[in-house]
């Protein structure tokens, strides 16, 4: 076959923007483990001496901290600006609906950040900062190691109404408005399901379990009975009132969630949902069984909810204290 010499420059041309358009496609969000290994290389044992302590003194902690990232990550993608305060210009997101009173291991991040930022000032974002201790959390209860994937750049603003608009599921969801949920942001049924395993750690508030406790039926009577007596059924005082979410192991990061799920002793009814005569049910069955599927399934699931809309480039800045923009 013949071609005259315009044809074939037009075809290395379109060959040429094609390869410039993965390459750029690729590069825009792309994350990597070893992104400080030259601007900061002793910041995996900084933020794990940090993370120590703090599990140390209080083992919830763990929980907090890992909540926290899940939290970001869903409001406008994983860009820090969970941990932004409000001011009298400014509005954040730590008193939408799903946060107030119930985000906490703000304190954690800032001693991170002020030790990081003593080491290699101006260079790890608080993005980050909250990845990395998200994974130290569930490796000082007990759980699953990975390596972490890092280059996120920090937001300026916050989502106030973002954070509020449902983009976090509510504990009172159905099944089908927690895979949607998840769906919109990427995570794949299997991804949520797995992701829910957090919930083998850490506590919850009266206010967030109380119908379940009182007016479900797919609940275990005496675990019903038993949570109800430091869960007042009046809303008021009592809505703070914590119950742990995995009743067996609140600090260990194992994978009795699952078996507490079909023992119909889910605390919170997106909990139980998985479990519940629908599409998820095997799922929970296969996590029950199995610590390894359900590790493998996790780390997958957490690596692939930090890719989420990463800032990256030359999009937004590395702040210097997390709590305001630079
Ligand atoms: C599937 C949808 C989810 C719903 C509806 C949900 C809802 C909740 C609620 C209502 C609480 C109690 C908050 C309080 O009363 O203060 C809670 C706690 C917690 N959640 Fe979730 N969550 C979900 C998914 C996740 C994911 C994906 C993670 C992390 C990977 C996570 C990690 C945690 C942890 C660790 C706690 C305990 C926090 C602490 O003790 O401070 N949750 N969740
Ligand atoms: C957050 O909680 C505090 C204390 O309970 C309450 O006074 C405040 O109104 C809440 N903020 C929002 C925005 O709901
Ligand atoms: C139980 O459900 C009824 C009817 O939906 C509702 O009015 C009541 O407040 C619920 N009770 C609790 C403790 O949530």
């Amino acid at each position: 076959m013949e071609y005259h010499n315009k044809q074939i420059i037009s075809m290395l041309k379109v060959l040429f923007m094609m390869i410039l358009m993965i390459m750029g496609t690729q590069t825009q969000a792309q994350l990597s483990s070893d992104f400080y290994a030259e601007s900061c290389p002793s910041l995996f044992p900084a933020v794990r001496r940090v993370m120590q302590r703090a599990v140390a003194k209080e083992r919830r902690m763990a929980a907090s901290l890992l909540r926290l990232f899940f939290h970001d990550c869903f409001v406008n993608g994983c860009d820090g600006s969970i941990l932004l305060d409000d001011t009298s210009s400014f509005r954040g997101e730590k008193t939408a609906g799903p946060n107030n009173n119930s985000v906490r291991g703000f304190e954690v991040i800032d001693k991170i950040k002020s030790r990081v930022e003593k080491l290699c000032p101006g260079v790890v974002s608080c993005a980050d900062i909250v990845a990395i201790s998200a994974r130290d959390s569930v490796l000082l209860l007990g759980g699953p190691r990975w390596s972490v994937k890092l280059g996120r750049r920090d937001s300026k603003k916050a989502g106030f109404s973002a954070a509020n608009s449902g983009v976090i599921p509510s504990p009172f969801s159905t099944l089908k408005n927690l895979i949607n949920r998840f769906k919109a942001q990427g995570l794949s049924v299997r991804d949520m399901v797995a992701l829910s395993g957090a919930h083998t750690i850490g506590q919850a508030n009266c206010l967030t379990f109380r119908n379940r406790i009182y007016n479900e039926s797919n609940i275990d009577l005496s675990f019903a009975l038993s949570r109800r007596k430091n869960c007042p059924a009046t809303s008021g005082s009592g809505d703070n009132k914590k119950a742990p979410l995995d009743i067996g192991s609140p600090t260990r990061f194992d994978h009795s969630y699952y078996n507490q799920l079909l023992d119909k002793k889910g605390l919170l009814t997106s909990d139980q949902v998985l479990f519940n005569g629908g599409s998820t049910d095997s799922l929970v069955g296969t996590y029950s069984r199995s610590l390894n599927t359900f590790y493998r399934d996790f780390v997958r699931a957490m690596i692939k909810m930090g890719d989420i809309k990463p800032l990256t480039g030359s999009h937004g800045q590395i702040r210097r204290n997390c709590r305001r923009p630079n």
